[in-house]
């Protein structure tokens, strides 16, 4: 007797409805273990769907930094859990899938990052939250790329360190009169977007606006009408009376532009545009974590306490 397809996979309404049921018990479990459930704006739709709070690597970790719920459930990257298990310490942070890395963040080591600062005495470094916490604990200040130029003009001294982004480096460079000297780290998603395929986009919606991120190479950032975070992207639609827009980002974004802003259209300029490790966590991880109030994510005390000092250094810069 030969399967119908139906007997292999279940019809989609199955799905749909154990969808359905999964979130269902994602929400109430969190309210029983007295969670936040938080996602970055890459992270699967349906886990942006039942997050609490959904935002950008500044968002997350001040929202951790002020949170009354006993128990952070982070639904992004390593270091996006490490920031916030270092800002509340106090609290359970859960990453549902602890191999959930960012490639850039491991393009420099503490080790590396004390062999630069020995070969440029006396610079103050800024670290882009994209890094592991022991880099953090070797560095004086974060930041985000929501506020890099603002936390690098906050500074006294006339030179930085900027680890890892060459690119948001040169970014940063560009908006300073302070002399910066990179590490050569990047994302290899943004890094990789061509200016051939931005430019088939442009000319396929001359009626559309480019945002970029400043991830992607300088080259990129000339074309763009618009540079911002995530968050700034997100702002910047939804303030804009134009009705199309081309995406230099990740294809995460598409969902809370599209829920926003359901009359306006959006385009992204290649298909790899999509950061693999910030897919890595499914609703049955999420369940499974709540359940388990694992993986946890902890900073060892001494390195939590000195990376503290540059992730508090980066929240105390006024906001423009
Ligand atoms: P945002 O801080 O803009 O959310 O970016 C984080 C990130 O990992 C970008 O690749
Ligand atoms: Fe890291 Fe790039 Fe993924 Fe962001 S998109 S988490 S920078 S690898």
């Amino acid at each position: 007797m030969s399967a119908t397809y139906n007997s292999v996979y279940p019809p989609e309404e199955d799905l749909i409805m154990n969808q359905q049921q999964l979130k269902q018990q994602i929400r109430q479990l969190a309210e029983e273990r007295n969670a936040l459930l938080m996602a970055h704006f890459y992270q699967r739709d349906e886990i942006q769907e039942i997050a609490h709070v959904a935002g950008d690597s500044l968002a997350m970790a001040m929202e951790a930094a002020r949170t009354e719920r006993q128990v952070i459930v982070l639904c992004g990257v390593h270091f996006m859990a490490e920031s916030a298990a270092i800002l509340a310490p106090e609290k359970t942070v859960l990453l549902p899938r602890p191999d959930a890395g960012c490639p850039m963040a491991d393009m420099v080591t503490a080790d590396q990052l004390r062999a630069m600062k020995a070969r440029l005495p006396g610079r103050p470094v800024v670290s882009y939250v994209n890094t592991s916490a022991a880099v953090k604990a070797e560095s004086d200040i974060c930041c985000t790329s929501a506020n890099a130029v603002r936390v690098v003009n906050s500074l006294a001294e006339d030179e930085v360190i900027l680890v890892p982004d060459r690119n948001l480096g040169r970014y940063i460079a560009a908006h300073t009169d302070k002399k910066c000297h990179f590490w050569e780290g990047y994302c290899p998603f943004h890094d990789q977007l061509p200016e051939e395929d931005v430019l088939a986009a442009k000319e396929a919606h001359p009626d559309a606006l480019f945002l970029a991120h400043p991830e992607c190479r300088p080259q990129i950032l000339r074309m763009a009408d618009h540079v911002a975070s995530t968050s700034g992207m997100i702002d910047f639609v939804r303030n804009s009376p134009v009705r199309k827009f081309i995406l230099g980002t990740e294809m995460g974004i598409l969902y809370r532009l599209r829920k926003e802003n359901p009359d306006k259209e959006f385009i992204l300029p290649n298909s790899l545009l999509r950061c693999p490790t910030m897919k890595d966590i499914t609703l049955e991880d999420v369940l499974r974590s709540l359940e388990t109030l694992a993986p946890r994510i902890v900073v060892p005390e001494d390195v939590a306490r000195r990376a503290r000092v540059a992730l508090d250094r980066m929240l105390a810069v006024p906001r423009d």
